[in-house]
């Protein structure tokens, strides 16, 4: 096993989580480092997605603890959870179709520094704001689209700006679940490669999980393997790739 020297972000310790009598998360224990792009993976079922809303406050664990940044978080409600800076991306109750990627991307910043955006109209005094989301928009390679209301967007494109609005608002850690389902490889491989890019030029950490396995053994420093609701192994790309217990959890599959 790989030492990491980062310190951790995230902290889960011993998490159960039960749909009624059916058993989804069996004690998972894990630390996630801080910085660049954590992986988690598993076949279908495995339990990842309700690992993550476990995580965002979407349900709070039957048993087990959850800390972020040294915060006990376990079950705070997700939109404490969310000013302490632990944001989850395509939940999604946060994009206005109607309005333009730039507009998008705009609420969040100006909401960050506690000002309301109803007073939209004067927006072009605080041209700060209107630099970072350029900034922003350059990184997903959004510009192009910036005038354009985001329902008339390609889907892969939606997605793009739902990330960017995540980062706008300020995070610490972002929990991707699944960023490039429903696309094509082209797409998934230009999503991947700005999520890359994201992580790379931000202190923001990423913890995503995907089902591409190319794709996480490609963007990722570190991989959790979650199997039947335990976690199967942990890390390196390289040290997945040729662990026999993963190989065969997912006998048939791609890894
Ligand atoms: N809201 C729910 N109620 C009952 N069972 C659920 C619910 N959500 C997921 N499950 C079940 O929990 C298991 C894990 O699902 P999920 O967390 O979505 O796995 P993954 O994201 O790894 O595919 C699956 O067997 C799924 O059918
Ligand atoms: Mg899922």
């Amino acid at each position: 096993m790989t030492t990491q020297k980062k310190d951790t972000i995230l902290k889960v310790d011993n998490i159960h989580h039960s749909y009624g009598k059916f058993k989804v998360l069996n004690g998972i224990s894990l630390e996630v480092k801080r910085g660049g792009i954590t992986a988690l993976i598993g076949p279908n079922g495995a339990g990842k997605t309700t690992f993550y809303n476990v995580i965002s406050g979407k349900f709070p664990p039957t048993r087990g603890k959850i800390y972020f940044n040294n915060i006990d978080i376990t079950g705070f409600p997700p939109h404490k959870i969310v000013k302490l800076k632990l944001l989850r991306s395509f939940q999604i109750t946060n994009i206005f179709p109607e309005l333009t990627v730039e507009e998008n991307i705009l609420i969040p910043l100006i909401l960050k520094r506690g000002k309301c955006y109803s007073f939209f109209k004067d927006l072009k005094k605080y041209k700060e704001f209107y630099i970072e989301a350029e900034n922003i928009m350059n990184n997903l390679g959004l510009i192009e689209f910036k005038n354009r209301t985001v329902s008339e967007l390609a889907y892969g494109d939606k997605r793009l700006v739902e990330i960017g609005i995540t980062f706008a608002s300020d995070p610490e850690m972002i929990l991707l679940d699944e960023p490039t389902a429903g696309m094509n490889p082209a797409e998934t491989e230009r999503t991947v490669n700005l999520i890359k890019d994201l992580s790379e030029k931000s202190n923001v950490t990423f913890f995503i999980t995907e089902h591409d396995m190319n794709v996480v053994f490609s963007v990722s420093e570190y991989i959790f393997v979650l199997h039947q609701g335990s976690l199967l192994a942990q890390g390196t790309p390289e040290e997945i790739k040729n662990n026999q217990e993963v190989k065969e959890a997912y006998l048939g599959g791609s890894v």
